[in-house]
């Protein structure tokens, strides 16, 4: 893991956040490749639910919502965890996780042992953040930021029958920001208190929910999996009966092998009638389907596949990231899926004289209105191709001395490291070509 923050940093992808201040815990800006690489996370994921099926649509709901809504589902009374405090070293620890904790003024811990600490008894912590709402503070102004997207869907239900003329079975997807106040962080960017989540609630009639479980766990799994994740390095784990939350009456969790072990990837719970039946009785408002063809009255049951932006992007790189030995010299590598890399193609002139410069930027300017693209002149070609492999750039293309006589340039494969020689002006049907290809990682299992 230290590595992949290292590169992470050293590449503008994750920085620590106000880091000038000397940094805010567990808190993470994005940079340049980030920013970009989170983008085309997200954007698999709308395609995944939006695009490829006719049967889901979109919600963009607000982060601070009535504190009713926190009530009604559970949130206000049950999403705490257990927290105990150290007498000596003033540290906050999770009470199920102590096997895990440091102690932070004595770091004498022996493999296996809860830290050295003077433990006060556990209580439960709401993890919640709280706020208030307008220009005066009383306790009729507070409000939450919503620590799951989930029910910012839940509450605008009636609204989507209404106006996207849908039926069970459908969904409606979200992205966007939750926050949680976790007693413990750490592993990155794993666990924060700010993240994005992508959610999706798929609503059915209550006799097929086990089915659409099953569908999708298999859709979750396959996702990750077309979009170059390893197979072996992920599970779909069944929550124990003392696991599941509230809401749920099954769970499963894709997990993968980060550095730290196999943990949750995204969860896919079956959450049966709960929160439409909690925010009836909450909000007075009746939030059921009623079918015209059978005049069957029904509240649905709902499937929710829920995933960390954040999370994911941490399972993406790190099962990318690679090094190896090329004609003597280290290479690191991330072998993203070409559709995830934050840059596709790179110009580059082999050396800044002889027109070589202008010849490569004229052909960066016609690629980048095609297709991701990246000019780089500084540097020794060996450098600037080290770069790119870094931020996992699938394809670069050197413009040399040969290209002025017969309009050709090489084209050099990321995975490979094949160099090809090709016409510069089919550059972008080659590239779109390849960028639709099945991709695999050449990584060894
Ligand atoms: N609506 C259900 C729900 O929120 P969850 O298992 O608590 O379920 C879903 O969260 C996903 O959100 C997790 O699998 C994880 O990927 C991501 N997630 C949850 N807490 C997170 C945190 N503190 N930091 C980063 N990602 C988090």
């Amino acid at each position: 893991m230290d590595e992949i923050v290292a590169m992470c940093k050293r590449r503008g992808f994750i920085f620590p956040s106000s880091e000038i201040y000397g940094g805010v815990g567990s808190t993470y800006d994005y940079g340049h490749y980030g920013v970009l690489l989170k983008n085309n996370v997200k954007a698999e994921w709308w395609r995944s639910m939006l695009q490829e099926r006719d049967d889901i649509v979109a919600i963009d709901s607000a982060i601070i919502q009535h504190p009713r809504v926190w009530e009604a589902s559970g949130h206000l009374a049950g999403f705490t965890d257990p927290m105990v405090d150290c007498r000596t070293c003033k540290l906050r620890f999770r009470a199920d996780h102590l096997d895990d904790a440091q102690c932070g003024r004595k770091p004498s811990k022996k493999p296996g042992e809860g830290p050295d600490c003077d433990l006060t008894e556990a209580r439960e912590f709401n993890l919640m953040f709280e706020t208030t709402v307008g220009p005066v503070k009383d306790s009729g102004s507070v409000a939450y930021l919503r620590p799951e997207t989930a029910q910012g869907i839940f509450i605008n239900f009636k609204n989507v029958l209404q106006f996207a003329r849908v039926k069970p079975p459908f969904g409606i997807a979200q992205i966007g920001k939750s926050f949680r106040n976790e007693i413990t962080t750490g592993n990155f960017i794993f666990r924060t208190r700010e993240f994005e989540q992508m959610e999706m609630e798929f609503f059915v009639a209550p006799d097929e929910a086990e089915r659409w479980h099953e569908h999708w766990m298999e859709e979750r799994m396959r996702w990750y999996t077309e979009l170059g994740i390893r197979a072996d390095n992920l599970v779909l784990r069944a929550h124990d009966a003392d696991e599941l939350s509230h809401y749920s009456s099954a769970t499963s969790d894709i997990e993968y092998r980060f550095p730290m072990g196999f943990s949750e990837l995204e969860g896919i719970a079956n959450r049966g009638d709960f929160d439409l039946r909690q925010h009836t009785e909450f909000s007075g408002e009746k939030l059921e389907y009623f079918d015209q063809q059978t005049k069957e009255r029904y509240v649905p049951h709902v499937i929710e596949p829920a995933a960390g932006v954040d999370r994911a992007m941490l399972a993406f790189i790190v099962d990318a990231y690679d090094t190896e030995e090329v004609e003597g010299r280290q290479r690191t590598v991330l072998r993203l899926h070409p559709k995830l890399a934050p840059v596709k193609v790179a110009v580059l002139p082999l050396v800044s004289r002889d027109g070589m410069p202008e010849r490569a930027r004229e052909i960066f300017e016609a690629l980048r209105l095609k297709i991701p693209s990246e000019y780089d002149e500084g540097g020794s070609i060996g450098k600037r191709y080290r770069r790119q492999d870094e931020i996992g750039t699938p394809w670069g293309v050197t413009v040399d001395g040969q290209t002025a006589e017969d309009g050709t340039v090489t084209l050099r494969d990321r995975d490979s490291l094949e160099q090809t020689r090709v016409p510069a002006a089919e550059l972008p049907e080659l590239l779109a070509e390849r960028l639709a290809q099945e991709w695999t990682s050449p990584k060894p299992g």
